[in-house]
């Protein structure tokens, strides 16, 4: 078993007003607010962030943002920054999600800019990769990987390592019901852990959790989670229900 503690993470992406948002957070809180055996992170819409955060106080469940820009204030109508978020208590944030990569344009440098605000602002980046559909036929998912892992993390030293929280999105598995396998997402996940030894050393690489996301279901996480590479889940239609959510959490802390 791995000594990394497991980590499910819910990106609410753009869903729930703030009333539906306090509807949920609540009936999480009420289920997971106090367990310790994995780690817990919501992520809702900007709108319902400091609501939520503030429906969180005092339980084990972290707040975390779908997004940020780098550069602390100024001139960027519709942004918000990682000081903003750490006003409010966020303690993740989500960068480089493939649907922002996909409508909003975001390259690999500029998800770089993030991350390294983010961790200059004690926030925990959740970085994520995966490769299109068109990718993985050409037979370049692991070369698209490390090329968004590689660019994402330029920079980022060895101390600020065990922060970071890598996600492995398949993009042709997101919100369409197609899972990966469990040999092709550990395979993945494998991948990245060795690419993460070469860039910061073994012991730094054993600490770094790497979350799979895509799909992810409570009939299909345990499968999931028992895979030695795959450290929790990044969860999107699953996690706006609280049952289904509340599942994940149970499914994750009996993974042994
Ligand atoms: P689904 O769980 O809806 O496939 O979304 C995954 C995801 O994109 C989480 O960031």
């Amino acid at each position: 078993m791995s000594s990394r503690k497991k980590l499910i993470a819910g990106n609410w992406k753009m869903n729930k007003t703030s009333a539906d948002a306090a509807a949920l957070v609540t009936d999480i809180v009420a289920a997971v607010g106090r367990q310790a055996d994995v780690d817990v992170v919501v992520c809702p819409p900007f709108t319902s962030l400091e609501s939520v955060g503030k429906a969180l106080d005092g339980s084990t469940v972290n707040l975390g943002a779908q997004n940020m820009h780098p550069e602390a204030s100024g001139a960027y109508t519709g942004e918000i920054s990682a000081p903003m978020l750490r006003a409010i208590f966020a303690t993740h944030v989500i960068l480089g999600h493939s649907e922002r990569r996909a409508y909003c344009g975001e390259t690999d440098a500029f998800v770089n800019k993030k991350v390294l605000a983010a961790l200059k602002n004690q926030l925990k980046p959740i970085l994520c990769v995966g490769e299109t559909l068109a990718e993985r036929e050409a037979g370049a998912t692991l070369k698209v990987v490390q090329t968004q892992l590689e660019g994402g993390l330029e920079g980022v030293n060895k101390e600020q390592v065990a922060s970071i929280v890598i996600a492995y999105e398949p993009v042709w598995a997101i919100g369409t019901g197609k899972v990966a396998t469990t040999e092709q997402a550990q395979e993945v996940h494998a991948f990245i852990r060795g690419l993460l030894v070469k860039l910061f050393g073994e012991p730094m690489a054993q600490k770094v959790r790497i979350l799979y996301g895509g799909s992810m279901k409570p009939s299909n996480a345990p499968e999931l989670l028992a895979q030695k590479d795959i450290d929790g889940g990044l969860i999107g239609g699953a996690s706006l229900e609280a049952r289904s959510f509340v599942e994940l959490v149970t499914v994750a802390a009996a993974v042994k």
